[in-house]
């Protein structure tokens, strides 16, 4: 049986320091590395820990490629709550990454199945996603694949669930929070050739234990990752507390 690396971090910095060295070792032996990114408050101390290294000269972005897991629809591009203006907030206005290697779902493509699978084939086309970052939600969601009766396949549309917009709508002060996104699959997610996810808090608590203990079912779409042969598990206390 395959087991999930899972390590257990006194605090949030010790988990970003972890990730970052993670993906730091992924670009040195790959300079031209895939690179699959969360947004969410999860990733944000890794993102920080890597401007760091690229402002130390430890590390240089400037041959990787990243696909973001997800975006909205409906809101422009450059709006404040964006993941495309998160990510460069975040983390790609701070480092050597060129413009044109970052890339993101169009949440405003009138036609979004053609967007989608121009999506999936890009990541195919750059040979697939080398480490891929990923975050949970409360009901175990990852990217924006809610629990449902099957597993997601590639890129789509969804309707967000009232769980997620309830945990998303703090970032929304000045406009509706959105109801669909764009998102890539869970089968996506799991063609990525190594995976590292971030959990803090208690709140995550429930969908760690589901996730890592529970049976392999849609209805806890995290609960895949059991498959996957190099998952590490990056958690605070309050996130492992159940298990
Ligand atoms: C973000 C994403 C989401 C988040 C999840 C956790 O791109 O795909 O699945 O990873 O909602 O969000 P935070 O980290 O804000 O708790």
């Amino acid at each position: 049986m395959i087991t999930i690396n899972i390590k257990v971090f006194d605090t949030k910095e010790q988990i970003a320091k972890e990730a970052a060295q993670m993906i730091a070792t992924q670009i040195k032996s790959k300079p031209d590395s895939v690179l699959g990114l969360a947004t969410g408050a999860s990733p944000i101390l890794t993102y920080e820990a890597l401007i760091e290294m690229y402002k130390q000269n430890e590390l240089s972005f400037k041959d990787v490629t990243t696909f973001n897991l997800d975006e909205y629809c409906n809101i422009p591009k450059n709006d404040k709550n964006s993941y495309y203006t998160f990510m460069h907030e975040t983390l790609f206005n701070h480092i050597d990454i060129k413009e044109e290697n970052v890339n993101f779902h169009d949440g405003n493509a009138a036609d979004t199945e053609a967007e989608c699978a121009r999506y999936d084939a890009l990541v195919e086309e750059k040979g697939g996603v080398d480490l891929q970052i990923l975050g949970i939600g409360n009901n175990a969601h990852i990217a924006f694949n809610e629990p449902s009766d099957e597993f997601s396949k590639g890129s789509y549309k969804t309707k967000l669930t009232d769980s997620t917009i309830e945990a998303n709508k703090i970032y929304f002060t000045e406009s509706e929070m959105p109801q669909y996104a764009l998102t890539m699959g869970v089968e996506n997610i799991c063609k990525a050739k190594s995976i590292i996810l971030l959990a803090m808090g208690e709140k995550k608590a429930k969908a760690i234990k589901n996730m890592i203990k529970g049976e392999i079912t849609p209805s806890v779409p995290a609960s895949i990752l059991q498959s996957h042969s190099d998952v590490t598990v990056l958690l605070d206390k309050e996130a492992a507390s159940l298990l």
